[in-house]
């Protein structure tokens, strides 16, 4: 009864001209808090067909013509990968989201913008920001309340920069490490996924104790889980993508039955909505043939209907342009599988006209674009965008402070597998006279943050504030130790410990897609150097992904994976001189040869000798670790 009064007095209000129509259609905070439905309906009453579209839209920033927030009702701006304010620092992007925020605000009926992009392992392209440990990294670590832990850090130092919305947590479980974004996301394992990305959705999504919030508000950082629905399961060779290269499993098609797509794939989905997520991305995969974007079945019966989810659904970057034999007709099928907002993200115009056209030709019904609309207003309240649409400038000191930076240091340390230590290699004591260090991973920033870090590939080089290997292992050790470093392995003499630091280059999605996964060539030449010149060899792997090393295996005394472990390189030092246990498991099964892939938990089972995994699953030694494998000699070109 109240809430109708509440929306009955705004109406005749604005019908009697005695208030201006903007704050008419947004109720002072006090007469709806608590009220988001009521707030919702009222404001849903008033808006045209413009209007409600508008909100469907989202824009990559530099897109966006200036003035055209404003024209247009746009509801979202994102980055893309990597896509910063020049210069990128937080006040600016403060700034920015205060430029696009005055431009919704200037709407006749005042409704704010929402802010989003890929914050997926820390706030990556922000120059400064606590760069965490990648998803495989924090899944390796099997610990949900540092998962927690890192997702609210995260959510805080996006916050701090004004923005509210994050394209994460991956709970996408991979099946095929060749596949480029094996390392955004936790595990290969269905289980382990599911916990993990609901731990990642609630550590972002609730406010945090202590911090003020908006009237209303119930959700601190927008969390997507993404990409719904099995981007891990794809055939290899399937994808027909190509972007500055053949992609091979990355938007590929997912060729299994009903039956296995729900086992292995939504239980994530069923946990990320359990735990309360309020947006889900949807996939550029195929299942059998049939583009996810377009799939009414699985987003709109399944995900809306089975599970109950509430929230609303975004399309991937242009995904919806992959769906229809023309650009219209897939905007069709796609918004009426149950697609909520669409990530255009460049051509707005045509997304808006052809919108206008299919809802006036009675293609798309109303109710769908209601449906929609509504949901998407709901989140905007529940993130109290209505109630304090600007970000606080206050923040900013949280961003990469040393409290994150220490829970950071912390996460590298518990993600690290020690997969191998014969000879009493590690811990190396702290006082060894002389420490030969090689490989270009070992001081390399950029390498050691992997992709989503400053650009949508990443990049090499020192483009983070933070600590390399390199700078971690010199902070470590005593006052007498010297440390040579040479990044190709080139030395004299005999040191007692030799570390190499090894592995991948910096990639994201598709272009990540290999389909051999042997260590580099040059890699191994730093490791039969530095075999040459070390009493003890440590081989360290930098990596988004296990490689194949069965050949140079013998050489390394001490084998660790470290993954991509972002800024805080202290944390690799900390296990390797013994301040800090080995504690990580293997989150993908381990292959022997590039011939096994695919290889997963899923299809090793009973797989023996050569053709059993170099580690299964699970694997790691160390504090209540496994028990070392037993090496064997194969060759992988034996039967
Ligand atoms: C990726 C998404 C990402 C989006 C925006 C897409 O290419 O698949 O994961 O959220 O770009 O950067
Ligand atoms: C990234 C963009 C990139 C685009 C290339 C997106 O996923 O977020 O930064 O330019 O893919 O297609």
């Amino acid at each position: 009864m109240k809430r109708l009064f509440v929306v009955f007095t705004c109406v005749l209000l604005m019908a009697c001209g005695c208030m201006p129509a903007r704050q008419a259609a947004v109720p002072a905070p006090a007469a709806a808090s608590g009220d988001v439905q009521a707030r919702v309906e009222s404001l849903l009453q008033q808006m045209t067909l413009d209007e409600k579209i508008g909100q469907m839209t989202q824009v990559e920033f530099s897109s966006m013509i200036k003035g055209d927030v404003t024209k247009y009702f746009i509801g979202s701006v994102i980055s893309g990968g990597g896509g910063a304010p020049s210069p990128n620092t937080p006040l600016n992007w403060v700034k920015m989201m205060k430029r696009f925020q005055d431009e919704a605000l200037a709407t006749r009926l005042g409704i704010p913008m929402i802010y989003g992009l890929d914050a997926v392992h820390g706030f990556g392209a922000l120059y400064g920001a606590t760069i965490f440990p990648q998803e495989i990294g924090l899944g390796a670590t099997r610990d949900p309340e540092l998962v927690r832990q890192v997702a609210a850090a995260t959510a805080q130092e996006m916050r701090a920069a004004g923005v509210p919305w994050n394209f994460g947590p991956i709970v996408a479980a991979p099946q095929d490490i060749r596949w480029g974004r094996t390392y955004e996301s936790f595990s290969e394992d269905t289980a382990l996924v599911s916990e993990l990305g609901s731990a990642a959705v609630s550590g972002l999504q609730s406010l945090p104790a202590g911090e003020p919030a908006a009237e209303g508000q119930s959700l601190y950082v927008l969390a997507t889980a993404k990409h719904y629905l099995g981007d891990g399961g794809t055939t290899f060779g399937s994808s027909t993508q190509y972007i500055q290269q053949q992609y091979l499993l990355d938007q590929g098609d997912m060729r299994m039955s009903e039956a296995d797509v729900r086992r292995l794939f939504l239980p994530e989905y069923k946990a990320a909505v359990d735990a309360d997520v309020q947006s889900i991305m949807v996939s550029f995969s195929s299942w059998n043939g049939e583009k996810m974007h377009g799939s009414k079945y699985w987003i709109t019966d399944v995900l809306k209907g089975e599970l109950g989810f509430k929230g609303f659904v975004v399309s991937d970057w242009g995904g919806i342009d992959q769906v229809g034999m023309t650009y219209d007709e897939g905007l069709v099928t796609s918004i009426n599988a149950g697609i909520d907002m669409v990530m255009v993200p460049y051509d707005y115009f045509s997304f808006i006209k052809g919108m206008q056209a299919a809802v006036e030709k009675g293609k798309i019904p109303i109710e769908r674009i209601d449906d929609a609309v509504r949901r998407i207003l709901t989140v905007k309240f529940e993130l109290g965008l209505f109630d304090q649409p600007y970000p606080e400038q206050a923040r900013v000191e949280v961003i990469g402070s040393a409290e994150h930076r220490a829970l950071a240091r912390q996460a590298v340390s518990e993600s690290l597998v020690l997969l191998k230590n014969e000879n009493k290699a590690l811990p190396i004591p702290k006082d060894t006279p002389l420490i030969y260090v090689a490989g270009v991973a070992a001081d390399d920033m950029g390498v050691q943050c992997g992709g989503w870090t400053t650009q949508w590939q990443g990049e090499s080089g020192d483009i983070q504030p933070g600590t390399t290997l390199l700078e971690g292992m010199r902070a470590a050790v005593s006052q007498n130790t010297t440390i040579t470093y040479s990044a190709a392995g080139v030395f004299d003499g005999m040191a007692e410990y030799g570390i190499a630091v090894v592995g991948e280059f910096p990639y994201a999605e598709g272009i990540g897609d290999r389909s051999e996964l042997t260590l580099s060539g040059a890699d191994q030449i730093v490791i039969r150097n530095l075999r040459e010149h070390s009493k003890k060899l440590i081989v360290v792997i930098v990596s988004g992904r296990p490689l194949v090393i069965t050949d140079v295996y013998p050489l390394g005394d001490a084998w660790v994976a470290a993954w991509l472990p972002g800024t805080e390189g202290a944390g690799v030092s900390d296990n390797l001189f013994g301040d800090q246990p080995f504690t990580g498991k293997l989150p993908y099964t381990w292959p022997r040869f590039n011939k096994q892939l695919p290889l997963n938990l899923n299809n090793s089972a009973g797989l023996k000798g050569c053709e059993a995994p170099l580690f299964p699953y699970g694997y790691g030694l160390g504090e209540a670790g496994s028990k070392p494998i037993k090496w064997i000699e194969c060759n992988e070109f034996e039967d």
